[in-house]
């Protein structure tokens, strides 16, 4: 029988109390003792788990014994100081996006995982998801090119508000700009490690990014122009102003046809100009991303081969990130 994988969870808000859920759905990881400096938080994710032991502290879930990786899903900022504490402890670590926007902070975590051998990897859903792979067989460097060339990207994000109605519970930081917050760092990094993913180092072009006058919340709309070497990547996000609540739509579009995907990779459309059938047409993929993304980091906790982004992976993301938002 295949050894169960024991998994502390520090950050029990909005994702962390979601993965608790997704983690009681499996039996490969078995979330066993959780801590969050807010007790309510804790107290909620315990009625919903009660089996769950509840640590008095960070360094106390990482001593737990028999445990083999840390999940960390506190705002960004708490990163990288878990992810060291879980580092000493020897764990295996399964952090939330976006990194950190402390990139010494991040360039230490990549230097031990470089040279000690610890495992580190970070939640960015799509890396398991069935658009991706599409994506790579179309445009990546192992592809024999079924569409022709690559010529643009375009990405479409808005927002009917933010924070989103089902991240309303999640703290200030959220809509905060100097705490990790806003929607680029949120949201726009997912579809930026898909593109880094596929087509490697971008170069920022033209960009504008509109904040409101207060100097405190986080950015209301954004305007880009990247370059993959020489494919353009267009982006256009904004909050508000749209009755179309929460859209995002990604094309790639290459010589003989394109491939346009929506609502988080769940529609994926590919379609050769000349209208010959391709592989994969038309797909509906619900959720099995997020099945292999538990099977992914079990993966990464035993040193096995994974899809899951590596922290020099999501820093390069973050890197893009953090430049767009400046003025
Ligand atoms: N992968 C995804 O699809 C996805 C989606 C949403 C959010 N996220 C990411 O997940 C992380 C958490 O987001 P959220 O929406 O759950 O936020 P949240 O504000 O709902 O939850 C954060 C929790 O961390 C706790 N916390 C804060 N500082 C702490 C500390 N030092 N030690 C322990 N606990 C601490 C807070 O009390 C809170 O309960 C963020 O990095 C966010 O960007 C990822």
């Amino acid at each position: 029988m295949t050894e169960t994988l024991k998994v502390g969870l520090i950050g029990l808000g909005v994702m962390g109390r979601r993965m608790l859920d997704r983690l009681a759905a499996q039996q490969r990881l078995e979330a066993v003792t959780v801590w969050d400096s807010d007790p309510a938080a804790i107290a909620a994710a315990l009625v919903a788990h009660p089996h769950l032991r509840a640590a008095a502290d960070a360094e106390a879930v990482v001593a737990t014994p028999g445990l083999a990786s840390l999940y960390i899903a506190t705002p960004p900022a708490q990163h990288m100081t878990l992810t060291e504490l879980a580092f000493d402890a020897g764990l295996a670590v399964f952090c939330e996006k976006p990194l950190t926007v402390d990139f010494d902070a991040a360039e230490h975590a990549i230097h031990r995982i470089e040279h000690e051998g610890r495992r580190a990897a970070v939640n960015f859903a799509l890396a398991s998801s069935p658009g991706l792979q599409v994506l790579q067989t179309s445009f990546g460097a192992a592809s024999h090119r079924p569409l022709g060339t690559l010529r643009e990207v375009n990405l479409e994000l808005a927002f009917a508000e933010w924070p989103r109605q089902w991240q309303s519970a999640a703290g200030p930081w959220l809509n905060e700009r100097h705490s990790g917050g806003g929607f680029t760092r949120e949201v726009l990094s997912h579809f930026m490690f898909v593109v880094q993913r596929v087509l490697g180092p971008v170069r920022i072009g033209a960009h504008r990014i509109s904040y409101p006058d207060d100097g405190v919340t986080a950015e209301i709309a954004l305007r880009a122009e990247l370059h993959a070497g020489e494919v353009p990547v267009r982006i256009d996000a904004r909050v508000g102003h749209d009755e179309r609540a929460d859209y995002n739509r990604m094309s790639w579009r290459a010589d003989e046809g394109e491939v346009e995907l929506t609502s988080w990779f769940r529609q994926i459309e590919r379609r050769r100009h000349d209208g010959q059938p391709t592989a994969a047409d038309s797909q509906e993929t619900p959720d099995v991303g997020q099945a292999d993304q538990l099977t992914q980091w079990a993966a990464m906790i035993e040193g096995r081969s994974h899809s899951l982004p590596g922290y020099a992976e999501a820093l390069a993301v973050q890197r893009t990130i953090e430049g767009l938002l400046k003025p």
